[in-house]
C-alpha cells in the first residue's frame, strides 16, 4: 500500500484519529520532486476547492501553484496597473479581459520554476483563455504541451456555505472554513498565529454573480476539453482527504 503524500496530513488530521486512504498516489513525495509531471489544470466553480487542492498537489510535486486569482489580488493590493484594471471587475464578481489575464500567465510560464509542469487554478476560465494556453503550451519546445483538466464537482448549496465561511491566512495562504474546516482558534492561522482575512467578493451578493458567470463564461470549457478527450471529472462534495485521493488518481492517469 502506498501512503498519501506527506502533505495530506495536515488535512487529515496527521495522527488525530482520522482515517487516511491508501494508495492516493503511487509516486512518493520524495521521487515526485524529481519528476517532470503535464500541466495541471483544474476547473470548478468559485468555493469548488481548487486552491485547496492546488496547494496540495503543488507541495507533492515541487511545482508552483499558479493561481490567476491570487495574482490580480496581490496586483489590486500594491495598487499595479493591472490591479487598478481588475479591482472593479472583480469586486462586481466578473471576469477580468482573456488579453490581460493571458498575458499575465505568459510571464508567469516564462519563470524557471515552471520548468518540470505547474498548476493552473482559476485558469482558462473561458474558451479563449483554454484556445490561447493550447497554443501557448504547443510553443514551449521540449515539454509537455497536453494538460491533465481536473474538473471538481460540487453543488451549489454546498459552494454558498464554502465561500461564505472561507477565511485566509495573509501570511501563508492558508485556507480555512469557519462551518468546515475552522482553525484551532478561532480567528488565527494555526500555523503562524496570524489574523484570518476574508475576501472582499465573497459576500453574498458577488458570490451570486461569480456562480452565475462561471455558469455562461467557465461551464461551457467543460465540453472544450471533454471533446479533446482531457477532461476528468471528480466529486469534490468529500472531506479534503478525499477529494486528494481521486485528484492523483486522475492526475496519474487512473480511471476516468
Ligand atoms: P479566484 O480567486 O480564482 O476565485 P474562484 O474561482 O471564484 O475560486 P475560489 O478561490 O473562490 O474557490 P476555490 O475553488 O479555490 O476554493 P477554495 O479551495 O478556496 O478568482 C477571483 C476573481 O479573479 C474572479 O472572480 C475574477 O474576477 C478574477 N479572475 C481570476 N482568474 C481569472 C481568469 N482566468 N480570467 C478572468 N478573471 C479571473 O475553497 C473554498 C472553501 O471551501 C474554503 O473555505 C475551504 O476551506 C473549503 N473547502 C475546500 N475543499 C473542501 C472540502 N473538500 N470539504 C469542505 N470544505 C472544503
Amino acid at each position: 500500500m502506498k501512503a498519501l503524500p506527506r502533505e495530506a496530513d495536515a488535512f487529515a488530521g496527521g495522527g488525530s484519529g482520522v482515517k487516511l486512504l491508501p494508495a492516493c498516489t503511487a509516486i512518493d513525495s520524495m521521487s515526485a520532486k524529481n519528476i517532470s509531471v503535464d500541466p495541471i489544470v483544474l476547473l470548478g466553480a468559485p468555493g469548488a476547492g481548487k486552491g485547496t487542492q492546488a496547494k496540495l498537489i503543488a507541495g507533492h510535486y515541487g511545482i508552483p501553484h499558479i493561481s490567476t486569482g491570487d495574482i490580480l489580488r496581490d496586483n489590486v493590493a500594491r495598487g499595479t496597473e493591472l490591479g487598478r484594471k481588475a479591482k472593479t471587475v472583480m469586486e462586481r464578481g466578473e471576469l477580468v479581459s482573456d488579453d490581460l489575464v493571458n498575458g499575465m500567465v505568459a510571464d508567469r510560464l516564462k519563470q524557471p520554476d515552471c520548468e518540470r509542469g505547474f498548476v493552473l487554478d482559476g485558469f482558462p476560465r473561458t474558451v479563449v483563455q483554454a484556445e490561447w494556453l493550447d497554443r501557448e503550451l504547443a510553443a514551449r519546445a521540449g515539454k509537455s504541451n497536453r494538460p491533465v483538466v481536473v474538473g471538481v464537482e460540487v453543488s451549489y448549496n454546498q459552494l454558498l456555505q464554502r465561500l461564505t465561511g472561507r477565511r485566509t491566512c495573509p501570511v501563508d495562504g492558508k485556507i480555512y472554513n469557519v462551518y468546515l474546516q475552522p482553525p484551532k482558534e478561532k480567528g488565527v492561522c494555526d500555523v503562524c498565529g496570524t489574523q484570518l482575512f476574508q475576501r472582499a467578493d465573497d459576500t453574498e451578493e458577488v458570490i451570486s454573480a461569480r456562480l452565475k458567470n462561471y455558469e455562461r463564461q467557465t461551464l461551457p470549457l467543460e465540453d472544450f476539453y471533454r471533446k479533446q478527450g482531457r477532461l476528468r471529472r471528480i466529486n469534490g462534495e468529500q472531506s479534503v482527504e478525499q477529494v486528494m485521493a481521486e485528484m492523483f488518481r486522475a492526475i496519474e492517469g487512473g480511471a476516468l
